[in-house]
């Protein structure tokens, strides 16, 4: 099969021919239409990442069809549409994933930017039927991330306001599209005006530009305060959001693109009764919980770049120039 593979850290993927994986018991081989970047992909070219392992197939996120089945599992889901759970070994608690088993496809074991990939079948769910292979790849990291991350960990309820940083982020638009179909009020900030513009598009209510220094005051007065902030920047903003959050409020962070956060004050916390909240992807309950989400109401992703598998690279230099506004795809047939 044809994948693109990373030999080494800052090295650019090497599209090339490489021994199609085989079927063990209890998996699938799944043929692979489409796949999606996250920021991790990016994080592990650049070698910023715990654990790193080369060669590697990088790639979590895929939509495809099973084309065999292993030893142990049922023929009859060949030619099924299916995506794929990347994170696997989550463990038997729903309040976190297990600190030694869980992994994610994609590094150490290969991942998704091949023409096939073989998966345990259990990490297969069947591909919503409202999306193609193209929107449905976007879905599974970011999808199961934006959804723990709002539901099983900021228990947002309708009506309810929310704010959402660094809205051109993967995970940032699911979070808005799953907050508003949730019935919550949604504002967002963004480094680009033309991204808080097509989020207004979407549904947010409106949204401010963190690089205003004044941004926090102004979207106070603007807003009010939040019931629920979605974060992944962290850094020097970080302490703005508590100003922001209402009383009772909570924050919920899944990222730390800005780095550690400069100092907080425990009495804001304290006195305003605040919920600091982290969250990592989600378990196998998240996932079908965000399956079965997406399909109620017919979210569609919002996809920012269609590429060829073989010019994965350019996929990489995207993420680099943080210009995206949706998920950057790979598609793997050319016929979606
Ligand atoms: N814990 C988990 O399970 C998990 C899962 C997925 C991702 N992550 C992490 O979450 C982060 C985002 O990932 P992603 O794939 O969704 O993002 P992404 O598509 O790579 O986008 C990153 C976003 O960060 C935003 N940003 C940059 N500077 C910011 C600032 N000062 N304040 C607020 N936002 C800022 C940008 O928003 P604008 O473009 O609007 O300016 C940008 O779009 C990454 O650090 C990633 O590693 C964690």
């Amino acid at each position: 099969m044809k994948a693109n593979i990373l030999t080494g850290k800052n090295q650019p993927l090497i599209f090339q021919e490489t021994e199609t994986p085989g079927c063990k018991a209890g998996e699938v081989l799944v043929h692979l239409h489409a796949s999606a970047f996250n920021r991790r992909d990016y994080w592990i070219q650049q070698g910023q990442y715990a654990g790193l392992k080369y060669p590697v197939i990088p790639g979590s996120d895929g939509s495809g069809v099973i084309v065999k089945t292993g030893e142990g599992v049922n023929s009859a889901l060949e030619g099924t549409s299916v995506i794929i759970n990347p994170g696997f070994l989550w463990g038997e608690s729903e309040s976190a994933q297990s600190p030694t088993r869980f992994r994610i496809l994609g590094m150490p074991d290969n991942g998704t930017f091949a023409e096939y990939v073989s998966v345990p079948v259990e990490y297969t769910f069947e591909r919503p039927s409202h999306l193609t292979h193209l929107q449905a790849a976007a879905l599974p990291l970011a999808g199961v991330t934006a959804y723990r991350t709002l539901f099983s960990r900021a228990n947002l309820t309708s009506g309810e306001k929310v704010l959402i940083t660094g809205i051109g982020g993967g995970v940032a638009l699911f979070t808005l599209q799953f907050a508003l179909a949730a019935g919550a009020e949604v504002w967002v900030t963004s480094g680009s005006e033309e991204k808080i513009e097509k989020a207004k598009k979407l549904g947010a209510k409106s949204g401010v530009s963190y690089r205003n220094p004044e941004w926090a005051k102004s979207l106070l007065t603007e807003a009010g305060n939040f019931d629920v902030i979605i974060d992944s920047a962290g850094g020097e903003g970080f302490p703005d959001l508590l100003n922001l959050a209402a009383f009772g409020g909570r924050i919920a962070i899944y990222g730390g693109t800005k780095g550690s956060f400069a100092a907080l004050s425990p009495q804001k916390i304290f006195w305003k009764q605040l919920s600091i909240l982290g969250s990592t992807m989600g378990s196998p309950e998240d996932f079908r919980n965000m399956t079965a989400f997406v399909s109620t109401h017919k979210i569609i992703p919002v996809i920012d770049t269609e590429l060829p598998l073989s010019d994965a690279n350019e996929g990489m230099n995207r993420l680099a120039q943080n210009t995206q506004f949706g998920k950057i795809i790979l598609n793997h047939t050319g016929v979606l």
